[in-house]
């Protein structure tokens, strides 16, 4: 099992070029400047982690008692840090309106159950970063998203523009109004306490077409929250996607309901456009999970990760939901 960090700027609004999740290659200096910040502190991470198998996870439910025993077989953790590439991934299921605040983001999705165990850390410190938003958001587990439910995730994205009357060459991410509804499951956000660390409980995500199993993630350092519980933010300083190992996603894709989403077949990290662009270098954007019963995955999964941010790399943002 490996911990790893991830670290990226964002910018809201660019261009979708060609499918879903694409966007600007960053700089070559750029990704130089990363990796080399994600290589120092890659102590910093393995004492992060030290802390992390420590920590009280009384607070996330019932199966917490059997994270804590389970610790000690990670004794090998690798310190690799990880950076994903700045506007890799907002991609076009970018929905902030419907992004709520809560610690449970299931609401009646069926799945695995998936507790989401997330540490941020300063990269330009390698200390944890007190008091900052994680968000997430993710596909059902037969790849529908909320928000965008009459969306196929069975149908090409440029093709579902196309039957909106879109064009996809003007398609901008968090910009071109494509949502159909309202609902708000599978997204959801979090502060990080004093040690860097929020929970977020979900489900194992499903698939859609062209894309390997992901969940979105950004960081916000400047928010404040509206009344009904949805974000207004200034700063993003790191978006990414977070991937799961192939053996493990093999296993659930063959339980129910995942394995009822036969539509499609589903793309494999080893040839995932986005995958590969988020795991050159140092960087390694998959989450670590420990099975709550190895002998019985649909009791749940704890996926642990750490987020590598470069408050340097702050993009001035503002998302005004109106
Ligand atoms: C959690 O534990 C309580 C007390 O032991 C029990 O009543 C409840 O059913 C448990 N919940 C789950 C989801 O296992
Ligand atoms: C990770 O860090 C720990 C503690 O600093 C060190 O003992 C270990 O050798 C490192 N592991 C790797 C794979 O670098
Ligand atoms: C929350 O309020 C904003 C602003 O009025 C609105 O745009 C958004 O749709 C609301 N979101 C939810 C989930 O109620
Ligand atoms: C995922 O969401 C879609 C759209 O709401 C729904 O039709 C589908 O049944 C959901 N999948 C599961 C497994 O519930
Ligand atoms: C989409 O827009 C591009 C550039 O604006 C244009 O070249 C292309 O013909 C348009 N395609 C369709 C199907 O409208
Ligand atoms: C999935 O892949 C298999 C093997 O390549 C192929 O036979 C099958 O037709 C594919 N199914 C779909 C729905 O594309
Ligand atoms: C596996 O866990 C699920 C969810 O707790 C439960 O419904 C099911 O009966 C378990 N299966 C076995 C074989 O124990």
């Amino acid at each position: 099992m490996r911990f790893s960090s991830l670290l990226a700027s964002a910018s809201l609004a660019f261009v979708v070029t060609a499918h879903p999740g694409p966007h600007a290659t960053p700089s070559d200096a750029e990704m130089a400047h990363k990796a080399k910040l994600s290589g120092r502190c890659a102590q910093h991470v393995a004492r992060f982690n030290e802390k992390r198998w420590k920590r009280d996870l009384g607070h996330i439910g019932n199966t917490t008692v059997q994270i804590q025993t389970q610790a000690p077989v990670y004794e090998a953790l690798q310190n690799d840090t990880c950076v994903l590439t700045p506007e890799v991934t907002a991609g076009p299921y970018y929905w902030p309106r419907s992004q709520t605040l809560r610690q449970d983001m299931t609401e009646d999705q069926v799945g695995v159950p998936l507790w989401l165990d997330i540490g941020v850390m300063d990269m330009a410190t390698c200390s944890p970063l007190e008091g900052v938003m994680v968000d997430f958001w993710h596909c059902n587990a037969t790849g529908s998203y909320s928000s965008f439910t009459k969306l196929s995730p069975n149908i090409k994205f440029p093709k579902l523009l196309a039957e909106e009357g879109k064009n996809i060459s003007d398609f901008v991410v968090g910009s071109t109004d494509i949502h159909t509804d309202s609902e708000t499951w599978l997204r959801g956000m979090w502060p990080t306490d004093e040690h860097g660390m929020m929970q977020m409980k979900t489900i194992f995500p499903g698939f859609y077409i062209e894309r390997a199993i992901h969940i979105h993630v950004q960081v916000h350092t400047d928010w404040t929250t509206r009344e009904n519980g949805t974000l207004v933010f200034e700063n993003t300083v790191s978006t990414g996607q977070l991937y799961f190992d192939e053996e493990l996603e093999e296993k659930i894709m063959a339980m129910e309901p995942y394995s009822s989403h036969t539509q499609i077949n589903r793309t494999r990290n080893a040839v995932d456009m986005e995958f590969s662009k988020g795991t050159k270098n140092f960087y390694n954007p998959v989450v670590s999970v420990v099975p709550l019963d190895e002998n019985n995955l649909s009791k749940g999964l704890v996926g642990y990760i750490t987020i590598g941010v470069d408050t340097s790399a702050i993009e001035d943002e503002h998302w005004s939901a109106s």
